[in-house]
């Protein structure tokens, strides 16, 4: 096995490498690097990008025995590390004009909705605005194994981040609408190789001058704590909330959300503007099938509310609980994507909801919170969804 001496961000490392090894895999799973990452593996995404001696290369396809004796620069060796704050400018124009006769959906098709109940609730409107953007972070990563996949590796961010946009509409670039808007996004987050305690939010809203009060009001988040007792069994722990005032298009969040609502109760009718709901799930790795899969299985329970507020058709419900199982399978074997096959049961009377059956396949390993599209769809269209991966 060849050793090879490599100075990475001012540091010298001696190590013993096999030909085979890529300086990616030499940099994240021997030295701890992680700010190069895994992304393609074929010189197309550019998540792995290094300088090597001065000169861009994708360590994905650069052989970790052939840069002996390099110095080799990656995104963390640029500033101070894990620190990083920007600044930014733009404008942007939406216009948004809902349809002027309201639907209803039913399985025979659709026919003109006759009520008062959204008959001119939603107007047209057009705003431009002339936008500025601050974001910091201050954030390690931790590397780990089987948090939100079964065995997958995965890097957990340790520290904060907040990236804020404020933007004032300009009547000279076309604005109809009096406005301040605002939108921020923050994250905390506090990891150990056992043990991860997370949060994020993302709230917007909208000063309206014309009408004098805030409405397009938004907010989504998560808070979480992932515990592995053993190797193989992670208990997570979490609160998810969702919320919206006086929206100017249609929004609705649904008990049944497949995404945010409760397991249990996808076929439910229950809609409202704010929902809550915490989930309880423990996980087994069970066991390897070669490098073609890792299976497992979950026990999971989740307990949720809605609240009525401005939406049409809201009501507000007591908590209501839904309890499954769940068979979990990473194929190949160590993969970041998890495939469950989930069987949930509501546990209090829905006259819609029944027992559930759902395959889904999804890589939580790089998002700590995805945003139930119910809520996701109403927001802003321009506005970034982390200041620091946007566009
Ligand atoms: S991982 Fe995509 S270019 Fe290297």
């Amino acid at each position: 096995m060849p050793e090879i001496s490599i100075t990475v961000n001012g540091r010298r490392h001696e190590a013993e490498v096999p030909t085979t090894t890529t300086l990616l895999d030499l940099l994240r799973d021997e030295l701890d690097v992680t700010g190069p990452k895994r992304g393609c593996e074929m010189a197309e995404c550019g998540a792995c990008m290094v300088h090597v001696d001065g000169r861009l290369r994708h360590a994905c396809l650069t052989l970790a025995a052939l840069v002996d004796g390099s110095t080799v620069l990656t995104v963390e060796g640029i500033g101070e590390p894990g620190r990083l704050s920007l600044f930014g400018a733009s404008l942007s124009r939406e216009r948004e004009l809902p349809g002027a006769l309201p639907v209803i959906i039913t399985d025979s098709g659709l026919f003109a909705d006759t009520s008062t109940a959204l008959t001119g609730r939603y107007v047209g409107n057009r705003t431009a605005r002339i936008n500025a953007l601050w974001g910091v972070r201050n954030v390690r990563f931790v590397r780990v194994n089987g948090f939100d996949g079964l065995r997958a590796p995965q890097d957990l961010r340790r520290g904060f981040q907040l990236g804020v946009l404020a933007g004032r509409s300009l009547s000279v670039l076309g604005s109809t609408d009096d406005d301040i808007f605002v939108a921020a996004d923050l994250y905390a987050g506090w990891a150990q190789r056992n043990t991860f305690i997370g949060l994020q939010f993302l709230g917007e809203g909208r000063q309206n001058y014309d009408a004098n009060h805030w409405d397009g009001i938004l907010g989504s988040g998560r808070a979480a704590s992932y515990l592995k007792v053993t190797s193989r069994h992670t208990v997570i722990t979490s609160f998810e909330y969702s919320g919206g005032w006086r929206h100017r298009t249609p929004f609705q969040l649904r008990l049944g959300d497949a995404q945010g609502g409760v397991r249990g109760y996808g076929d439910s009718r229950v809609v409202g503007h704010q929902r809550g709901v915490v989930r309880v799930e423990e996980r087994w790795a069970w066991r390897s099938m070669g490098r073609a899969a890792d299976v497992g299985w979950a026990l999971f329970g989740d307990a949720g509310k809605m609240w009525a507020g401005d939406v049409p058709y809201g009501i507000d419900t007591p908590v209501r609980y839904g309890v499954g199982v769940g068979l979990l399978a990473a194929l190949p074997a160590r993969s970041r994507r998890l495939w469950r096959l989930d069987l949930a049961v509501p546990v209090t009377a829905d006259e819609y909801a029944g027992w559930e059956i759902r395959l889904s396949s999804s890589d939580l390993t790089r998002v700590f919170w995805r945003e139930p599209k119910d809520v996701a769809r109403s927001r802003e269209r321009f506005v970034p969804a982390s200041i620091f991966n946007w566009p």
